[in-house]
């Protein structure tokens, strides 16, 4: 017994005190493990382009990216200011003067939009509490907003849909969330193998 706490204490002091040790290493840290997980994404998902995973990430400030749980929640959060920017430029759209079709199809994305904000908060809320599985399923979820919201416009040739960078946007902040916990599951799934292996 006495052991068995004894290494779990030394275990978790090794992954806590570790990164507090080299405050001047954090920085360099962060933007590697930015870089990593966008290459990993990028590679793994074909639909993640390295280049909209970085730049996201990098604009978040770096101290609060320290492991992929932290990048994970940061994706989402992401996803979820996203989200609720698209929001009101949908509500400013639905005021200018588009053909009737449009109109129907911004009403459309408005609620979708709506819902996936709710769907993305719950999905927080379930990666807070450490329950990825959920987490997961609701951000997959999410992810038919933007693509049931593009199709819509679709179905009228000529139609543009005024809404295709946002659409692309939530669509790539969603699936980059979703390589994160994905990766995540592996590397967690070590930590907590090397944590009770006594
Ligand atoms: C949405 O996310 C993309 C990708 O991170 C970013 O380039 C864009 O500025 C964001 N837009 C809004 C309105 O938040
Ligand atoms: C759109 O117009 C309605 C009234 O027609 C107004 O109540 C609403 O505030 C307007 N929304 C925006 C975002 O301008």
């Amino acid at each position: 017994m006495y052991h068995i706490s004894f290494f779990l204490i030394c275990c978790c002091l090794f992954f806590l005190v570790i990164p507090h040790s080299k405050f001047s290493t954090i920085a360099a840290t962060s933007v590697d493990i930015i870089d990593q997980t966008c290459k990993k994404c990028a590679d793994e998902f074909n639909v993640i382009s390295y280049k909209v995973c970085a730049t996201s990430l990098q604009a978040v400030p770096v101290s609060h990216v320290t492991n992929l749980q932290g990048l994970a929640l940061i994706a989402m959060e992401l996803a979820l200011e996203n989200a609720t920017n698209t929001l009101s430029t949908i509500e400013k759209l639905s005021n200018k003067s588009f053909d009737p079709f449009a109109l129907v199809c911004l009403k459309d994305c408005l609620q979708l939009y709506s819902d996936a904000i709710t769907t993305l908060r719950d999905a927080v809320g379930a990666f807070l509490r450490g329950d990825y599985n959920t987490a997961n399923i609701w951000v997959s979820a999410v992810m038919e907003a933007p693509t049931t919201c593009e199709e819509g416009f679709k179905e009228k040739e000529g139609e543009v849909s005024p809404l295709k960078n946002e659409n692309y946007n939530l669509f790539q902040l969603c699936d980059i969330a979703l390589c994160i916990s994905h990766l995540l599951k592996y590397s967690g799934s070590t930590f907590l193998t090397r944590c009770s292996a006594t």
